[in-house]
């Protein structure tokens, strides 16, 4: 773990938050790599829900989050975790993480405490007008359910995915941005007909062990946890955690949940006409009813959710464990290289003209940055700074697929000399062609 938050410093992807003031715990902030990584992240979630299914929506709500909805998932009366204090150092702890330095009888009772940041709404300071920053995405997404289903015309089964910030007040954040206080999630609510629900949650699970594959996590290191009947959420008939290996230990990756009609039907007026069959919370206050007609009884049902809800940060440190090796060179040295898949990768290709500052190589580099660039496939930099060597040792140990030379040479012939990252080989391709050649690796 301490060489990956050495690189991820140095390098510019993640930073500790506020660092200047000593920092705000649980807090971090993604630099200039991180930031291009965490989109790749993103974007790649974005496409195989809702560009590779034309039955999943997506959405991008409000954050604060009006108290009535949290009280109707559940959130104000249960997310809580139980806190001891220490009488002997001080210090506050989840009742199921204190360290070993504590002794039992230096503890107090376990309290619990409720996860939620509260903050006021409007210029009013008097306790009454408080929203919340909510604690996961996917409370938007049902309450959106009919505005989507009216908007969209769906039918069952459909998804509404999302991703954005969710905000816990964890009692301990640990282990970089393993456990952190604001986080983001790639949420899919998937709607279907009661009955059907176990069949898509299994194909769920294999559809997100697929995912993860392709980004580089491999199934070596994951484990699927079944979580146990007395240890589910509130909202939950099953529960199924993908486990990862992190630095630190065996912990979870991804929940994917059964969430039957809990949700849809807490936040449902009138909740008795309809065959609702978790035990839901009493409604006075919605003025809505999210059901959908069954299309071949024609009746109005509230579907089953299937959920597979991932963190964004812990996906980042998953696939920047998997991606870093050390590897000894013939020649003695070592080398630090990021193997990132290329869709991934923060820099897509290095440009780098032989000599610093030559006018003539530089105009032949920075027309192909600019070329390339056009493609549209991420971020291409040009490195101006005449060391070759040094300019591999960044982009290796940042996760660049390929660096590109522009020399003497090219001037006369119009070729190039690239770099494969991972097996360090070089070779002479034509200028004209190098577009073709990198959308194939990006894509492949
Ligand atoms: N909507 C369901 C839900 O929020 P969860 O298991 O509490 O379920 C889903 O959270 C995912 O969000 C987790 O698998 C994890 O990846 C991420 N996550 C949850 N709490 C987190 C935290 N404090 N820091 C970083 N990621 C977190």
């Amino acid at each position: 773990m301490e060489d990956l938050v050495s690189l991820c410093k140095r390098r510019g992807f993640i930073f500790q938050s506020g660092e200047i003031y000593g920092g705000l715990q649980g807090m971090y902030d993604f630099g200039p790599l991180g930031v291009e990584l965490k989109n790749n992240l993103k974007h790649s979630w974005w496409s195989s829900m809702i560009y590779e299914n034309d039955n999943i929506e997506g959405l991008d709500a409000a954050i604060l989050t009006n108290p009535s909805i949290l009280k109707q998932s559940g959130h104000e009366d249960t997310f809580s975790d139980p806190m001891v204090d220490c009488k002997s150092c001080n210090l506050r702890f989840r009742a199921d993480q204190v360290p070993e330095h504590c002794k039992e009888e230096d503890l107090t009772e376990p309290r619990q405490f409720n996860l939620m940041f509260k903050t006021n709404v409007g210029p009013i300071d008097d306790g009454t007008s408080f929203g919340y920053l909510r604690p996961e995405t996917a409370q938007s997404i049902f309450t959106n359910f009919k505005n989507i289903v009216d908007s969209t015309s769906k039918s069952l089964p459909f998804g509404i995915a999302q991703i954005g910030k969710a905000f816990r007040n964890e009692i301990t954040p640990r282990n970089f941005i393993f456990r952190v206080r604001e986080f983001e999630q790639m949420e899919l609510e998937f709607f279907v007909k009661p009955g059907t629900d176990e069949k898509w949650h299994e194909s769920w699970v294999q559809k997100r062990l697929d995912w993860w594959v392709q980004q580089g996590v491999p199934m070596e290191s994951i484990e699927l946890y079944e979580v146990p009947k007395d240890e589910l959420a509130h909202y939950s008939k099953r529960t199924v955690d993908v486990m990862y290996k992190f630095p630190h230990g065996l912990e979870e990756l991804e929940g994917i949940a059964n969430r039957t009609d809990f949700d849809l039907g807490s936040h449902t007026k009138n909740q008795e006409d309809l065959n609702i069959t978790a035990k839901v919370i009493e409604n006075k206050s919605s003025n809505s009813r999210l059901a959908i007609q069954d299309n071949e009884s024609k009746k109005w049902l509230v579907p089953y959710v299937i959920e597979p809800s991932a963190g964004v940060e812990r996906g980042i440190l998953a696939i920047i464990n998997e991606a870093y090796n050390v590897e000894q060179l013939k020649d003695g040295k070592e080398r630090t290289v990021l193997k990132l898949r290329p869709h991934l990768s923060p820099v897509k290709a290095a440009v780098i003209p032989l000599k610093k500052n030559n006018e003539d190589l530089v105009k032949l580099a920075a027309n192909l940055k600019t070329k390339l660039q056009k493609l549209n496939l991420g971020r291409i930099v040009l490195e101006n700074s005449g060391n070759i060597g040094k300019g591999y040792r960044r982009h290796d140990e940042i996760g660049t697929p390929m660096c590109i030379t522009i020399d003497f040479e090219s001037l006369e012939d119009n070729s190039a000399t690239v770099r494969d990252r991972d097996t360090m080989e070089q070779k002479r391709i034509q200028i004209e062609d190098l577009p073709a050649y990198l959308m194939q690796i990006i894509n492949d």
